[in-house]
């Protein structure tokens, strides 16, 4: 199968354009990195053309401190959208969206979970530009659902990470401690 990948140069998109080329598919890798952005609608629908389906993983994560919202949400608003558009002017079967669990509001301490374990269902209450963006652009492949036909899955992974990202992390927690997870008995 020919797939969109959105992202293919990042931690995650190299890792998965590893495994479907492995597994037999042919990609067509969409970044950022390589002069393709995910924010200009027509590059993003010419490169769908006689795919079948999309992986889409490009976006900013809003980790850095000086976070910038109105970027993020050009790049994993607008991006989405896009992805979207390219999915129904080239008939995809299928598109995949990776989402994250930012989205529910309670992964770095903002809230704490109704109820455990956590489902589905359970409410989102996204509170910064990233969180923000990602729960949007579930809503947004939720309604393309429900318009195009074209089935939307929206993945929410807690990390993905590599040994950099554990060193970075352990170094994040020295500048910011509430970060760190404590036993709800303890605070
Ligand atoms: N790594 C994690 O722990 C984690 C957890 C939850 C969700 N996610 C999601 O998974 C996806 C991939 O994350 P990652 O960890 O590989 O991040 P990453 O930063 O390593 O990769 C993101 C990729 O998107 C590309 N990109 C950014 N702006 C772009 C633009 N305007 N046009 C085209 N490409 C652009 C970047 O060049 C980069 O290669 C993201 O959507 C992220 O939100 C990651």
């Amino acid at each position: 199968m020919k797939i969109l990948l959105t992202g293919n140069s990042g931690l995650i998109g190299q890792v998965v354009e590893k495994q479907l080329r492995t597994d037999g598919h042919e990609i067509v890798g969409y970044d950022l990195t390589e002069g393709s952005d995910i924010r200009n609608t027509s590059n993003v629908i010419k490169a769908g053309i006689g795919c079948e389906s999309v992986v889409h993983l490009a976006a900013l994560l809003g980790n850095d401190e000086r976070e910038n919202g109105e970027e993020i949400t050009r790049t994993n608003l607008l991006g989405t959208w896009n992805v979207l558009e390219s999915a129904r002017i080239n008939a995809f079967r299928k598109v995949i969206f990776m989402s994250s669990v930012d989205a529910l509001g309670i992964f770095k301490g903002e809230g704490i979970p109704d109820y455990f374990p956590i489902n589905d269902d359970h409410p989102c209450r996204p509170a910064n530009p990233y969180a923000i963006s990602k729960k949007l652009a579930e809503e947004m492949c939720y309604s393309f659902r429900q318009t195009n036909h074209i089935s939307t899955i929206c993945l929410r992974p807690p990390g993905v990470w590599n040994e950099k990202t554990y060193f970075d992390i352990i170094e994040s927690r020295k500048i910011r401690p509430e970060y760190e997870w404590v036993e709800l008995s303890l605070m």
